[in-house]
Parts: structure tokens; C-alpha cells; sequence
């Protein structure tokens, strides 16, 4: 659209915010375009229904350079029954990928959760045969044309006193997790291969306890020369009613991770406001301060590389069905609202992306 058009259209109300958010002529920056300055992408979860809403998919397109897919990679929905392989959701999701120029990580191969019966109840030998083909399967389709696969996802226990008991750990020991890495590297050698973790970021001592022992299993595999390239933290935040939320700790412990010489990947990024007192507007300050103080402890570390919100819109968040409100009022974890509108923390985003490229 011509910038006179642009501006008629406007004037004339013809356009909704959101179609012009991210667009020249609009003066709402792209997230990606910002992230990019600052040499990073920005990304955010997708699924496949959330396509069939041409709102949205404008505002994906304006706003991000990267997707993955929130559940169509899982377990469960790509290998529902034994050698049963069902690739049609995930396939859509690359397919707009790619047809749109945005790059797509892979989510995820070997977790405890979203997994079928099946698979929970296969025994030693046989569970290693079911992820290695699995692995092999998943990743051998897609080989090339995903930025990343998140090969192990949540390994560490909640207490962080050691590994998190599952079926893997319990059928395979400890060294499950390098087993996956090395299938994965196998079936697709030029993949940048991820463990995926939350509960990292924060200052409390379980989340300290938390990093001490993830840090632990990363220097391990590096010793023993297990194929790994990068490390995914989540990063469900939760913005807190009594007082701030700090990451005084995470700077150091991201420093850490670089040491080991491995990239950094936000994966999951959001703002749980289950605990703030309404009204909307206090609210969203208060989700917007944790991203800006989030933003200020990870952008500062060069090893950092992607930002990926889980979803990018509230209308999508996956947190009104996991941590309902006790009010019965819908979430505002995300960088848009419901109506795919601008709020608070879309401007501290753009500001704090902004201050980390060194543009005013
Ligand atoms: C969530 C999805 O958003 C939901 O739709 C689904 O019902 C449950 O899983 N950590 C992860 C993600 O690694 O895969 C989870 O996604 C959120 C927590």
C-alpha cells in the first residue's frame, strides 16, 4: 500500500490497528525488525488452528521472523500409536513457514508430558528402539529446514536436587539424555540441537538450586563430547502482587552457559499475572515491568540469539487453561492483547530491543 493510501485509509478508519502494526508508514516498529537490530530474532508460538485467523496471520507476518509449533510436534501428535506417524498439522505450520521467509524451531522430542500411553509403557530395550526411531523419523523429515530442535525438554527435577524421575529416566538411567543427542545429531548432522528448561530465570532459591544442577548435566554432556549447541530457557515468568520480580542472578548464570561455548535461546517467554489484583491497566504496568527487567538481565549477553514469546496475542495464551485467575478474568501474559492490540508491554519490548541495538 502507497504511504497516501496508507494515510487515507486511516483517516477513513478503513484499517484496525493491528493490520498496520509492524508496517512502514504505520510508526509501530516490527518486533523481529527491532530484535534484528540488536542481532537477535524474535519469534512466537503458533498452531496450526490459530492460521486459519487472517488477523492473526497478519500480525505474525508483521511482527515475527521465527515460529514453532505450540503442540503439533509433540509426542503425541505425531506418533499417536506405534509407527503410526501423523504429519499433516506440523507440515502446515512449516509450509507457512517457509512460504513466508520465517525461520521454525522444532518442539519437542524427548519430554515427559503430551507423550501416549503407548509409549509410557514400553520397557527398557524397547523404549531406546521407540525414541531412536522416533528421532530418526521426526527429524529426518524435517532435516534442513528447521532453525533448531529442542531434543530434551525439561530435564531437571522442580526441587533441582537432581534429574526430574520420568519414564526415561526410570527405563534408560541418566544417560538418556545424551543418547537423544546423539540420535538426533545422527539423523540430522547440521541441526542445532537444544535442551530445553524452565524455572531457571528467577532469584529463588529453587530456581539457584535449579540452575546449579542444570549447569551440572551441561558441563557433563560437554565433557563427554555430547553433540549440543544450544540451551533453551523457557522463561514463564510470573509478575508478582507483592513486589518486583528480579533477575539479579540470571546475568551470571547466562555468562555461565556462554562459557561452556553454547548459544542461548528464549523459548517460551510470558508474563503469568495470576496473582496481580485487577484493574487491566495495573496490570499490564506491572507485566510489562517484568518484561522490561527480563529483557534488561538477557539482551547484555552476546551468546543470547532468539526471543520466542508463547503465543503473541492473549486471545492464544496457553496460561488461562493451566493457571486460570481465581476472578475468572482472562490472562495477559503476551505482547498483544486479546484484540491483537498494542498494550503496555508491547512498547517496554520495542524500548528495551531499541536500548540493546544502541538506537535511541
Ligand atoms: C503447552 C501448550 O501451550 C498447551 O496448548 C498444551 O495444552 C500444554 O503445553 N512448556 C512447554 C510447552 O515446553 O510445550 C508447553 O506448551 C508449555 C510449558
Amino acid at each position: 500500500m502507497r504511504r497516501r493510501q496508507l494515510l487515507m485509509a486511516l483517516a477513513l478508519g478503513a484499517l484496525s490497528a493491528p493490520v498496520l502494526m509492524g508496517q512502514a508508514g504505520s510508526g509501530a516498529p516490527a518486533l523481529n525488525d527491532l530484535a534484528r537490530g540488536a542481532g537477535r530474532l524474535w519469534g512466537a508460538a503458533v498452531s496450526s488452528a490459530q492460521l486459519d485467523d487472517p488477523n492473526l496471520r497478519r500480525l505474525l507476518l508483521a511482527q515475527v521472523g521465527l515460529i514453532v509449533a505450540e503442540n503439533e510436534m509433540k509426542w503425541e501428535t505425531l506418533q499417536p500409536q506405534p509407527g503410526v506417524f501423523r504429519f499433516t498439522a506440523a507440515d502446515r505450520l512449516l509450509d507457512f513457514a517457509e512460504r513466508h521467509g520465517l525461520a521454525m524451531r522444532g518442539h519437542t522430542l524427548v519430554w515427559h508430558r503430551q507423550v501416549p500411553a503407548w509409549l509410557r509403557q514400553l520397557e527398557g530395550r524397547a523404549l531406546e528402539r521407540a525414541m531412536a526411531t522416533h528421532i530418526q523419523t521426526v527429524m529426518g523429515r524435517y532435516r534442513g529446514r528447521l532453525d533448531s530442535w529442542d531434543v530434551v525438554n525439561e530435564p531437571i527435577a522442580d526441587d533441582g536436587t537432581g534429574l526430574r524421575s520420568s519414564f526415561w529416566l526410570d527405563q534408560l538411567g541418566e544417560t538418556y539424555i545424551a543418547r537423544a543427542l546423539e540420535l538426533a545429531h545422527a539423523a540430522d548432522p547440521s541441526a542445532r540441537l537444544v535442551i530445553n528448561e524452565y524455572g531457571l530465570e528467577g532469584d529463588a532459591p529453587k530456581s539457584a538450586r535449579k540452575r546449579q544442577r542444570f549447569l551440572a548435566l551441561l558441563r557433563d554432556l560437554r565433557r563427554r563430547g555430547v553433540p549440543l549447541h544450544a540451551v533453551g530457557l523457557q522463561a514463564h515468568l510470573h509478575a508478582h502482587g507483592g513486589g518486583p520480580t528480579t533477575f539479579d542472578q540470571l546475568p551470571a548464570f547466562l555468562q555461565a552457559i556462554a562459557d561452556l561455548d553454547l548459544d542461548i535461546l528464549i523459548t517460551e517467554l510470558d508474563v503469568n499475572d495470576r496473582d496481580l489484583a485487577a484493574p487491566v491497566e495495573t496490570r499490564d504496568q506491572k507485566v510489562a515491568a517484568v518484561y522490561g527487567a527480563f529483557l534488561e538481565a538477557v539482551l547484555p549477553q552476546p551468546r543470547l540469539k532468539q526471543l520466542v514469546s508463547w503465543g503473541l496475542s492473549d486471545r492464544d495464551t496457553w496460561l488461562n487453561s493451566a493457571f486460570p485467575r481465581a476472578d475468572g478474568q482472562p490472562q495477559r501474559p503476551l505482547p498483544f492483547d486479546a484484540d491483537l492490540r498494542r498494550k503496555a508491554a508491547t512498547g517496554v519490548i520495542e524500548q528495551s530491543l531499541r536500548r540493546s541495538s544502541g538506537t535511541p
